[in-house]
């Protein structure tokens, strides 16, 4: 069991990425979201410890995985203020004004019940930004500050992905996906 994207997923993301590169002012607000989620995964993969210390007690290993995240996400962040601070652009302040971020993660964060459904969550989260990561990498025309981030960020959030995958269960993942799928299509409207 794993997260899988559909021909008109890839379709799409290809799509929004070839507009959005010819776009200067919607690309750099998108880099200043991204900065801030990338802050955002650093602060939760840390919470993640403190929330589930009775559990990682037992589980090194994905004590391990939280905080070499936590530090590849804080990396990242900062990858990420030198590249807007060199097109001159500053740091996002306002976290909540993205509405369907914060909406997407807070109904995907209620279904976190123990660490095998945190594991899940945090799975579909890297997997969603290293597919996202991936499309942007094979654009010819992604601009080359942007490309040098992505060399070094999408091997990690694989990694991550891969991590949180071997943590998780079978049955988590199926709950959190189908959770996914009903946010995705609240999102899009359908529901
Ligand atoms: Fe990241
Ligand atoms: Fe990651």
């Amino acid at each position: 069991m794993n997260l899988t994207f559909s021909a008109a997923d890839v379709e799409f993301t290809r799509s929004w990425w070839s507009l959005l590169i010819k776009d200067d002012t919607h690309l750099n607000k998108w880099l200043q979201k991204l900065q801030v989620t990338e802050l955002a995964g650093y602060y939760d993969n840390l919470e993640a410890i403190v929330k589930f210390k009775r559990d990682i007690n037992s589980n090194t290993r994905i004590q391990e995985l939280l905080l070499r995240t936590a530090s590849d996400e804080k990396n990242h962040s900062n990858m990420l203020v030198d590249i807007l601070a060199d097109r001159g652009v500053p740091v996002y302040s306002d976290i909540e004004a993205d509405e369907n971020k914060s909406l997407f993660w807070s109904e995907l964060e209620a279904s976190i019940v123990d660490i095998r459904t945190m594991a899940a969550v945090y799975y579909l989260g890297e997997e969603l930004a290293a597919f996202r990561f991936e499309i942007i990498y094979d654009n010819p025309s992604t601009p080359s500050d942007i490309r040098r981030f992505i060399e070094k960020a999408l091997p990690d959030e694989k990694y991550h992905a891969r991590g949180y995958l071997m943590h998780t269960s079978d049955e988590a993942l199926t709950s959190v996906i189908s959770q996914y799928d009903l946010v995705v299509n609240k999102l899009k409207g359908f529901v």
